[in-house]
């Protein structure tokens, strides 16, 4: 399997705090690598590492087999590693077509022609219906952001990340603030989009365990900023001891009284 990206004993520290420490990880073509843990235990840090957001204290990020160091996230979006945040990053005021023809330009550098370009250019116009066809927001072209429903709103800013037809996507809880019963659809459309897009690795950090289960490949669980387990899921989800730490309780069990 072809690596696309990877760490080596990367760290991170903020001031005297340690959020990283020694994280040694692969994600490779074909797969979806899920990154879970509980609050505080690293996985935006690390997800900012692998995107170029943050730079490593310590280690060393690859992606497609080159260091990353010293190439910002602009960059290494250009040469296809694009990423969802975990809150919602959407104009509010614009349609679904306005944001999406946005993202593609901006993620083309064309920022000097873009109130003109969203209004005239074809390609343009073609690119962004084409993304809103493959997540399922085409009838929605002409809503504006801020009245999709929530799954929407998930759905387009994680479309937006598609403009530069991206090899590797990132994925903050992209089910974070959204029902249970929209969760699944929301996967579903994301996975079949990836499929439709051409993207050869998903990074999907989620918190949601029957999501983990149902699409991820490998889980990679992090707890105080080291790597504690890395498994594929039906050994993960075995492991009693690995799951109470990650969730915090052993899975289908309820607390008592609570
Ligand atoms: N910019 C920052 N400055 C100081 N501390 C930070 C910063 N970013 C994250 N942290 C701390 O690092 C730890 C890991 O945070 P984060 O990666 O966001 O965790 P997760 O996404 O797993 O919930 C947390 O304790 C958080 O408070
Ligand atoms: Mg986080």
């Amino acid at each position: 399997m072809t690596v696309l990206l990877e760490t080596r004993r990367v760290g991170k520290s903020f001031g005297p705090f340690r959020a990283l420490d020694g994280v040694s990880m692969t994600a490779s073509a074909g797969e979806v690598l899920a990154i879970v843990g509980p609050n505080g235990a690293g996985k935006t840090t690390l997800v900012n590492l692998l995107t170029g957001l943050l730079q490593p204290t310590d280690g060393e990020v690859f992606f497609q087999g080159k260091t990353i160091a010293g190439q910002g996230p602009v960059l290494l979006a250009e040469l296809g590693l694009a990423r969802a945040f975990q809150l919602i990053q959407i104009f509010p005021r614009l349609t679904v077509r306005e944001s999406l023809a946005i993202a593609v330009i901006s993620r083309r550098q064309r920022r000097w022609s873009l109130l003109s370009a969203v209004a005239s250019d074809k390609p343009i116009q073609d690119k962004a219906r084409e993304i809103a066809r493959i997540f399922g927001l085409e009838a929605r072209l002409d809503t504006l952001a801020a009245n999709l429903s929530q799954g929407e709103k998930k759905l387009l800013d994680v479309a937006s990340a598609f403009a530069l037809d991206p090899k590797v996507i990132l994925l903050d809880e992209p089910t974070s603030g959204v029902s249970t019963a929209e969760k699944h659809g929301i996967m579903e459309t994301l996975m079949k989009a990836a499929k439709a897009a051409g993207v050869e690795g998903i990074i999907l950090v989620e918190h949601d365990m029957d999501l983990v289960s149902a699409y991820s490949h490998r889980v990679m669980a992090l707890s105080e900023g080291k790597v504690l387990a890395d498994l594929p899921p039906d050994k993960f989800f075995a492991d009693p001891l690995i799951l109470e730490t990650i969730v915090g309780k052993r899975r289908g069990a309820h607390a008592v009284g609570a």
